[in-house]
């Protein structure tokens, strides 16, 4: 009882204001699902990848404006060589295979993350995915591919940097506002929540400027057993925070008090 049952019965006015419109994956724990069963971790990848196909499913049927996932950082180029090599296949694997799907639900492709060190076939593979879906209208599914959020501020503030260099700027017009137009999720809002599977509680240098007032789940399930009912639960879950922004009163919902 409380709130939420207001919420779950709340006029339309209220109820599509409780839904994050952003919702951010760290889909972390594929290795140990594996390990866990005696599998290679390899296994663990490949059972991620069904489960981020469900997962993008839900998010259409939640009616999530922006489902971003963490599908390969900076760091984890550092695995083993063969770890890496099914990572890239796996995804070059989703695109071939789930592009069809995604176009025919009206979804569209965002890659986040530095394009540059990757091989030209796999490049050319996210541009694909990005152009074919471009004027789709529905879910933007936002894949975190090769991305580290420090990189992203650096090159960020390299690209002011050149154009102060060139008198296109002044050093005073560099806001909040000037970075972030600069980052990869130029024009994508904020997350307003992050759910990180697995159990652990950090970011993995994951959208450290746009998560400044997001949400923050931490679940105990491995990626591969994350569902559609681990999703409605976690949407419930941000459903009954208070949003504040560093002021007094909960911003996108009625206040507990006023219920
Ligand atoms: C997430 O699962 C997938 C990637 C990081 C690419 P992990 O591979 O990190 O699985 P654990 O954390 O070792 O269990
Ligand atoms: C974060 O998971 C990256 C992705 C989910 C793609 P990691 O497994 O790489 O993070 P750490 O090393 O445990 O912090
Ligand atoms: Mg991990």
């Amino acid at each position: 009882m409380g709130d939420g049952e207001v919420l779950e019965l709340g006029s339309a006015a209220l109820a599509p204001r409780s839904a994050p419109r952003h919702v951010a994956l760290i889909m972390d724990g594929n290795g140990r699902w594996a390990e866990a069963r005696g599998l290679p971790r390899f296994e663990g990848h490949r059972r991620g990848v069904e489960a981020l196909r469900k997962t993008v499913r839900a998010a259409i049927e939640f009616g999530v404006d922006y489902l971003t996932v963490y599908s390969f950082s900076v760091e984890n180029w550092s695995r083993p060589p063969e770890e890496v090599r099914s990572l890239l296949a796996l995804l070059h694997r989703f695109i071939r295979n789930d592009l069809a799907e995604l176009q025919a639900n009206n979804v569209r492709v965002k890659v986040i993350g530095a394009r540059a060190d990757l091989t030209t076939d796999i490049a050319a593979l996210l541009r694909e995915a990005e152009e074919i879906t471009a004027e789709n209208t529905g879910l933007t599914l936002v894949v975190a591919f090769n991305y580290g959020a420090r990189q992203e501020i650096a090159a960020a503030a390299r690209s002011l940097a050149e154009d102060v260099a060139a008198g296109l700027l002044r050093p005073s017009d560099i806001d909040p506002a000037a970075i972030a137009s600069r980052l990869d999720t130029a024009g994508i809002p904020d997350p307003d929540l992050i759910i990180r599977t697995s159990g652990e509680q950090r970011l993995s240098n994951f959208m450290l400027w746009q998560a400044a007032y997001a949400e923050f789940l931490f679940v105990p399930v491995n990626w591969p057993d994350f569902d559609r009912a681990a999703f409605e639960a976690a949407i419930a879950d941000y459903a009954h925070r208070d949003r504040r922004f560093g002021g007094l009163e909960a911003v996108g919902r009625k206040a507990k008090t006023a219920s």
